[in-house]
């Protein structure tokens, strides 16, 4: 009976192979093909949309994170959502931050100001910045600077935490402000950074202040220590005034304007 069986079953698959084999083969092969092949069309299909509709949503989460600020139309290219590259916001995301620059001369109570806008939670004025060379050298650094410090990743004494909600520094116009101010405005128009001009009106006292100033580098009068910002009236000291020391200030800064 197995041999029967065994016979049976060569015999028709003998009979069966030569003639029907090759057509039912490459009915087979090609019908396999073409399912591959869809199948592998659907998969990659499937892989760009995904992969565009993940861009599509990144790029909307990115553009529009936060709800609208409850402010005044005009004030709206004001505020910033800035990402520091260095940490995360965390819960204060979303507050909205703003953008300043003080301009300002040195002895015009700048520093003054300063300390006084820090001493809020959320203020943070990084201070005479472009006092360092290297970082005022050309456009392109003096850029550099700004956008660090306009990121939130410029790390100084006045840096706040993460719910900083107005961030900026203090410029004097003798510091690569003047020879770049073509580039300077233009980048404080497109970035949207205000801007605080601090003068002093009576220019005989900011003279004055020069003087007190010099005089103090030298003398050190104050316990054996130069402070150029004085913090408290025990710090203040003014030199004993001549009219000639305070004619040759006023000649040397009319001449450097
Ligand atoms: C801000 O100034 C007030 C009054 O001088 C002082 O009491 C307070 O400690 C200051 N706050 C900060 C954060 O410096
Ligand atoms: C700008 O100055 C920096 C530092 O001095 C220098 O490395 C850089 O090459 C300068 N860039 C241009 C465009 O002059
Ligand atoms: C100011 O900072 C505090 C904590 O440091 C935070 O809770 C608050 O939301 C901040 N305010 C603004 C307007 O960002
Ligand atoms: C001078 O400075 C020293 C050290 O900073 C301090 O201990 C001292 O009280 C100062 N004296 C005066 C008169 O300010």
């Amino acid at each position: 009976m197995a041999d029967d069986l065994c016979f049976f079953t060569k015999d028709s698959f003998i009979l069966k192979s030569p003639k029907k084999s090759p057509l039912v083969l490459r009915t087979v092969v090609l019908f396999f093909v073409m399912v591959c092949g869809v199948y592998i069309c659907t998969i990659c299909l499937k892989q760009i949309s995904t992969g565009s509709t993940t861009e599509f949503l990144n790029f909307r989460v990115v553009q529009k994170p936060c709800p609208e600020p409850n402010i005044e139309p005009w004030e709206i290219p004001y505020v910033h959502y800035p990402n520091p590259k260095t940490y995360s916001r965390a819960e204060c995301a979303c507050n909205p931050v703003r953008y300043f620059a003080i301009m300002s001369m040195q002895r015009s109570g700048s520093g003054w100001f300063e300390t006084l806008l820090n001493n809020h939670t959320n203020i943070s004025s990084n201070g005479e910045i472009f006092s360092v060379k290297v970082r005022r050298s050309n456009v392109s650094t003096i850029f550099e600077t700004l956008d660090k410090i306009y990121n939130l990743d410029w790390m100084s004494s006045a840096s706040k935490n993460e719910c900083t909600a107005a961030v900026g520094l203090k410029w004097m116009l003798n510091q690569g402000l003047m020879q770049h101010h073509k580039e300077i405005v233009e980048y404080f128009n497109t970035r949207g950074v205000s801007t605080i001009f601090l003068f002093r009106r009576n220019l005989l006292r900011r003279m004055i202040s020069i003087l007190a100033n010099s005089y103090d580098r030298d003398a050190k009068p104050l316990n054996g220590t130069h402070k150029s910002h004085v913090h408290s009236p025990y710090e203040v000291y003014a030199p004993p005034l001549s009219l000639t020391h305070t004619h040759k200030y006023l000649k040397v800064s009319t001449l450097t304007k």
